[in-house]
């Protein structure tokens, strides 16, 4: 038994003991208050039913839209239900990919004012926070809810440190994939989905000469998703698992080639008013028949599919949209997990601990993965819930080469993914190859030895 799960009995027992002497009555009561969320004082032993009435859950995430908010109302509306003494209160912060919301919670932490949990990919995002001393090591919550026996091992390899675990995945993700209208393609004589690079480069041609968008993209953070799925389709799963290492050179004739293709995409191939567009808007350019492609994640299916449940927009995978793997990356996962962490100090804590045991349980991962358009980070889920999308990638997941995403939090830290971020805005701006991947080469001699 972990020191953690020993001290949470310890403090029960003793409550229970004193309670017992003095009336029966009291015991019912602890009965009841610990029966609850388990919020006030970690160890006040005089919390009262009225430090109850003052609990709250404060979780801190981006899921404003789409899929991610439907996903998000199902499980506060379980955790609302099963805690009625400690509503839920949702800090989202809106901007795909948390473009807007990592800065806000850098801040809160920074000013000792953490939420009581907050989304945080697993791989080298997660590790900022370890390493700068934010959240805790929560291996007593793994033991109690036997989470190790059910989560991947690659995954949890991804959230551990000097052999600690320090977040509950909700969810894998994978970010290389090409999403397709079929009636475009048909309406443009793209008999099949592309696969190879050659292949996409003639269906872009076909498209733009069918007088649609050849691919849509959004704001900046959505380009860089797509120039990672072009990098691995140049690079390959290897090439790619080799910029991330200590010493990486990014220099080579691959990346070259990657941020041409990179280039060819940009310069003739999307919309010019990817600027202002998010990836809702991107996505919808494909299902609404005016764009061709859209290469995303795939909370893209959670955005497309789905009951109109929040602003999700109930079309058919396989017939209103169609997806394969992004150009050369077919056989590759480019994944990303979403996970949620303890904050030292949160104003909630016990709150919070039970949060991650109910985000980690069958229940919520399967309420929340199918709205969400995730495959679940548990093994022994059911797959009968999940859409036609999510369950081949459910067989994807286990037969592919994995490869880390940059974009969504696994492949490198935040200062290194930052520096990346402003190389890509001054590319985006003069569309200079050769010095794009200058400073690409400059932040991996600044940032790999340390990522
Ligand atoms: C990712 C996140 C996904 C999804 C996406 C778009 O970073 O992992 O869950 O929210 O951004 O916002």
């Amino acid at each position: 038994m972990s020191d953690e799960t020993m001290k949470h009995r310890e403090v029960r027992t003793s409550r229970v003991k004193r309670g017992a002497v003095v009336l029966g009555l009291i015991v019912l009561a602890l009965v009841v208050a610990l029966s609850t969320a388990g919020c006030g004082k970690k160890k006040s032993s005089t919390s009262t039913t009225s430090a109850m009435g003052n609990c709250k859950l404060s979780v801190f995430s981006w899921w404003t839209g789409g899929g991610e908010a439907a996903g998000l109302d199902a499980l506060i509306k379980i955790w609302n239900k099963d805690n009625p003494d400690c509503p839920f209160v949702n800090e989202t912060v809106a901007g795909g990919a948390g473009s807007n919301a990592k800065a806000v919670l850098a801040k809160r932490l920074q000013n000792n004012n953490p939420p009581d949990s907050f989304q945080g990919h697993a791989g080298k995002e997660l590790l900022d926070y370890i390493k700068a001393d934010q959240i805790e090591p929560i291996d007593f919550i793994y033991n109690d809810n036997g989470f190790r026996d059910v989560m991947p091992k690659t995954l949890l390899d991804q959230i551990s440190y000097k052999g600690h675990l320090y977040s509950v995945p909700v969810n894998i993700h994978r970010a290389n994939i090409l999403w397709y209208s079929p009636s475009v393609l048909k309406k443009a004589g793209i008999a099949t989905p592309p696969k190879t690079w050659d292949e996409f480069i003639a269906a872009l041609d076909k498209a733009k000469a069918a007088g649609v968008i050849p691919l849509a993209v959004g704001e900046q953070w959505t380009q860089q998703h797509l120039l990672e799925t072009v990098m691995i389709g140049a690079l390959g799963a290897d090439g790619w698992a080799n910029l991330w290492v200590k010493g990486a050179d990014w220099s080579g004739a691959g990346v070259t080639k990657a941020l041409d293709r990179y280039k060819t995409l940009l310069t003739t191939y999307t919309n010019s008013d990817s600027a202002t567009l998010t990836w809702q808007d991107a996505g919808k350019l494909v299902v609404d028949g005016k764009a061709a492609f859209n290469i995303m994640g795939d909370w893209q299916d959670g955005y497309f599919s789905g009951s109109l449940k929040g602003d999700n927009l109930a079309k058919k995978p396989n017939v209103d949209y169609g997806w394969v793997a992004v150009p050369d990356t077919d056989g590759v996962f480019d994944w990303l997990s979403d996970s949620f962490t303890l904050p030292k100090g949160a104003p909630h804590r016990d709150a919070a601990v039970k949060w991650l045991g109910f985000l980690g349980s069958k229940q919520a991962q399967d309420t929340f993965n199918p709205l969400k358009g995730s495959i679940p980070a548990r093994t022994d889920t059911d797959p009968s819930l999940y859409d036609a999308y999510l369950q081949w990638n459910l067989e994807q997941w286990k037969n592919d080469q994995l490869a880390c995403s940059l974009t969504h939090g696994c492949a490198a830290s935040n200062a290194w993914t930052a520096d990346i971020g402003t190389a890509l805005g001054l590319f985006l701006q003069d569309k200079d190859v050769a010095k794009f991947q200058n400073a690409l080469v400059k932040a991996a001699k600044k940032y790999s030895a340390t990522n």
